[in-house]
């Protein structure tokens, strides 16, 4: 699994994901923004909408952003079938552990598939005071534990398990049905993901447990300075990309 956010990209990925998420992490990536808190519906909904269009094969899921699920399964259900209506994704995501099992289940029981995201879950970050891994204390240990269970139980037909310590990434794939998907977690999950754009080498920092399979980011400086030199230099536009008049043309 792999994040997208454009047709365009979805396309280059479908042949290789099964799973391309539409993930609210999209407010830091796409828009510069701060924290992925202000996403908005309309804008996983825009997004959404753009990769299913680009993917043929892969399962698109869109994360529902903060504020438009946690209140009650109800305010869950209207949020998440607006997505599925107008994106025509095969399913959501949303953060949270035993508080959302509940909604989890509603979700499920009238047809919309789960995907549950638990560990480091981002859209908490003023709760919990930051990105760092967790699960390093029992209580936090046991407690994702019981998370995993929770969302498992509920019905979520898979969980991203997100920067916890590698012993508790192993324990929750081996303890429940679902099939996990870790992301800082474990080799043993049963499948990965990643932010496409981190993966791609585009930001100059990254969390640990990125690997950058590229550097995009220093392909597209050097292709930006090689236009820029040769718009300055008068060598492009060449002859090639114009266009003539044809002779005797017409009015
Ligand atoms: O928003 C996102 O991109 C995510 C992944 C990091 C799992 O939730």
């Amino acid at each position: 699994m792999l994040t997208a956010y454009t047709a365009r990209i979805a396309e280059l990925l479908d042949r290789h994901c099964d799973v391309l998420l539409v993930g609210d992490s999209l407010a830091q990536v796409i828009y510069g923004l701060p924290t992925t808190l202000p996403a908005t519906l309309d804008m996983m909904i825009a997004h959404g909408a753009a990769v299913v269009r680009g993917s043929r094969h892969a399962l698109v899921v869109v994360d529902m952003p903060f504020g438009t699920y946690e209140e009650s399964p109800e305010q869950a259900f209207r949020s998440a079938a607006r997505v599925m209506q107008e994106t025509g994704a095969g399913a959501i995501k949303l953060e949270g552990g035993v508080a959302m099992a509940p909604t989890i289940a509603y979700l499920t029981k009238r047809g919309i598939p789960v995907m549950a995201h638990i560990g480091l879950t981002p859209q908490a970050v003023n709760v919990l005071g930051g990105y760092a891994a967790r699960g390093q204390g029992n209580a936090e240990y046991s407690g994702i534990m019981d998370d995993a269970t929770a969302v498992d139980g509920a019905g979520a037909f898979s969980v991203v398990i997100e920067a916890v310590v590698e012993p508790l990434a192993q324990s929750v794939t081996d303890a429940i049905g679902c099939p996990t998907v870790g992301i800082g977690a474990s080799k043993r999950c049963d499948g990965q993901v990643l932010v496409v754009d981190d993966m791609l080498g585009m930001f100059e920092r990254n969390a640990r447990f990125v690997r950058r399979f590229d550097n995009l980011a220093d392909r597209i400086d050097a292709a930006a300075s090689a236009y820029a030199t040769a718009v300055r230099s008068r060598r492009f536009p060449g002859a090639q990309h114009l266009y003539g008049r044809r002779a005797g043309g017409g009015s």
